[in-house]
């Protein structure tokens, strides 16, 4: 019997504005496999039939988004330690008969410095990262993957930075977020992970003078591609790399796991996305 297509997903809630269907089909079409992945509109209260429909063999696996992602981590047979750390599951693939699940984003975050800022993480040192919701706890694990041997932590509700970095340990630092800018001299790398400075949001304010002249600025946002961070980091004659690496590379792993082949994040992958983001 023909080996049926392979068929993959997206799920989240609402959907629409996902961008994944362009990069996994961008993949699909430009390694001729004759897979499929799409976006699959699934509401909070129907994620449990969903993940079942996925362990019964629907689906070789998927990506899980916004609402679903600790729903995800609750829902599989088998977690890696990306996943255990962050506390959420964005990829899922179905092997021997039960869910894995993984969290792709520490990769992505990582990936992309490597590609833009080889040696970023030579040396390990001090990192400065703003925010603490989800996101935070990627960019945590993947700074501590790369032996940088202290974080500070800044969040406008210092309870959530406490509260990470007991989680994370004594590498991990929590301050208030306006104390950033008299802790951030020694700083050799700083990662917005808040939604500051995202289209629509209100901006960051910070000192980008206090770095050092050779720190490294990221932002996890891409939307617009330069945020009010990196275009005042860039001002203040520092490096910078945007967000949307992250989220180009955190789909790699995916993608090799459902059809057998890893893909590669060309530029002209980047340029169809950076179309995509045009209002
Ligand atoms: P995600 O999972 O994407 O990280 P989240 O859990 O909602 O999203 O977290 C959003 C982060 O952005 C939080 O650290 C939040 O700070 P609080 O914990 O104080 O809410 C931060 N954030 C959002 N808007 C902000 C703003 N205008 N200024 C500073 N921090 C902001």
């Amino acid at each position: 019997m023909a080996e049926q297509p392979r068929r993959s997903f997206v799920c989240g809630h609402p959907i629409k504005h996902s961008r994944s269907p362009k990069i996994h089909g961008y993949w699909l079409e430009r390694y001729g496999i004759g897979g499929s992945y799409v976006a699959v509109d699934v509401a909070p209260e129907e994620f449990s039939t969903f993940a079942a429909a996925i362990k019964a063999g629907d689906y070789v696996g998927g990506n899980v988004t916004i609402p679903h992602k600790e729903a995800a981590f609750q829902a599989v047979d088998r977690r890696d330690e990306a996943a255990s750390a962050i506390g959420a599951v964005n990829t899922l693939w179905v092997e021997d008969g039960l869910l894995h699940g993984s969290n792709t984003d520490a990769y992505g975050f990582a990936a992309n410095l490597d590609e833009r800022a080889p040696g970023w993480a030579n040396g390990g040192g001090t990192a400065a990262v703003l925010g603490a919701g989800g996101a935070a706890r990627a960019v945590l694990f993947a700074l501590k993957q790369r032996g940088f041997s202290e974080v500070r932590l800044f969040n406008r509700t210092v309870e959530r930075a406490e509260a990470l970095a007991r989680e994370f340990g004594p590498i991990v630092s929590a301050h208030p977020l306006d104390h950033a800018n008299d802790r951030v001299s020694d700083a050799s790398l700083l990662v917005n992970t808040t939604s500051a400075g995202m289209h629509g949001q209100p901006e960051l304010d910070l000192d980008l003078t206090r770095l050092p002249a050779d720190a490294l600025v990221t932002d996890i946002v891409y939307v617009p591609l330069e945020t009010p961070l990196l275009a005042a980091a860039r001002r203040a004659g520092l490096k910078t790399v945007d967000g949307l690496g992250m989220l180009l590379h955190q789909a790699v792993p995916g993608f090799e796991r459902w059809f057998g082949r890893r893909p590669e994040v060309t530029a002209e992958l980047r340029d169809l996305i950076v179309a995509d983001l045009e209002p």
